[in-house]
């Protein structure tokens, strides 16, 4: 059975997407198979790195919510779109959440049944023989956050070396507490150049009794991406790749 990796953060703008898309990419390079399933109905973003204009988003999660589709069908395969993975013997699918202005109010205002997504993971996880299903979620503490945190075999919270992110990374561990989320660990995005990252990730331990798995550095090349790719096939040695590599490593070893 394949493993439900989930990037959370209780805040926006920490870097969840880049860092979902770039774990795919890392580990479909290593030859597994993955799916992103992108939560976030209310702000998608995740099928840009993978260059889906808005109109390549339908089929989407929201028409498999609506009971339209089956998830299998919003599922699409970018893995052609990411160098070194299909010779790797990879593969990367993508079910987009729909950019319609139309999908978008409508799903935020007639809601769905939050148990069809939990069985539309444990389907696709099936069907797709995937070794990983990553999940990509909206900031914050929502039901559909709560059911994502709930059944992660990893938890990654990401977070930046900023105090509103500090106290929301709290308030987030302390849900997991209370959900017996197995395995939360942290991720630090965004670290300035000249903060010592080593230090960073002590602290950050001490603070919240939680592992560290990578602290990835603020990155202009990144920036200059716009998010219209993922850094880790075409740069493997830039500083964001090995910490994506790092935290493949740590996923890898839980068991
Ligand atoms: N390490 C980094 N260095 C520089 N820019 C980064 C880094 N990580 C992410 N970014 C940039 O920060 C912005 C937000 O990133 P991203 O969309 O991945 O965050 P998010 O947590 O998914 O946001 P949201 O909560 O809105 O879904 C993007 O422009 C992205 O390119
Ligand atoms: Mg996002």
């Amino acid at each position: 059975m394949g493993k439900i990796i989930v990037a959370h953060s209780f805040r926006g703008g920490t870097g969840k997407s880049s860092i979902i898309a770039n774990l795919a990419a890392c580990l479909a390079c290593r030859g597994h198979r993955v799916c992103i399933v992108d939560t976030d109905v209310q702000s998608p973003g995740v099928h840009v790195f993978f260059g889906l204009k808005a109109e390549d988003t339908t089929p989407s999660l929201n028409e498999y919510l609506w009971g339209r589709c089956t998830i299998e069908e919003a599922a699409r395969d970018v893995s052609e779109r990411l160098s070194g993975v299909s010779g790797a013997g990879g593969r990367v699918f993508l079910v987009p959440s729909s950019i319609g202005v139309n999908d978008i109010t409508r799903i935020l205002k007639e809601g769905y049944e939050v148990s069809a997504l939990s069985e539309g993971f444990s389907r696709i996880m099936r069907s797709l023989n995937l070794d990983y299903l990553l999940i990509d979620t909206h900031p914050g503490i929502g039901e559909e956050s709560l059911l994502s945190l709930a059944i992660s075999d990893v938890l990654l919270i990401i977070m930046r070396p900023d105090y509103q992110d500090y106290q929301g990374t709290s308030v987030t561990l302390e849900v997991c507490r209370r959900l017996e989320v197995p395995r939360p660990l942290l991720v630090v995005n965004k670290l300035l150049a000249g903060y010592d990252a080593r230090r960073i990730a002590r602290e950050a331990e001490k603070t919240y009794l939680c592992e560290v798995a990578a602290v990835l550095p603020q990155s202009d090349d990144l920036m200059r991406l716009e998010s219209k790719s993922v850094i880790y096939t075409s740069q493997r040695d830039h500083p964001i790749s090995r910490e994506i590599d790092k935290i493949a490593d740590r996923i890898a070893a839980v068991r």
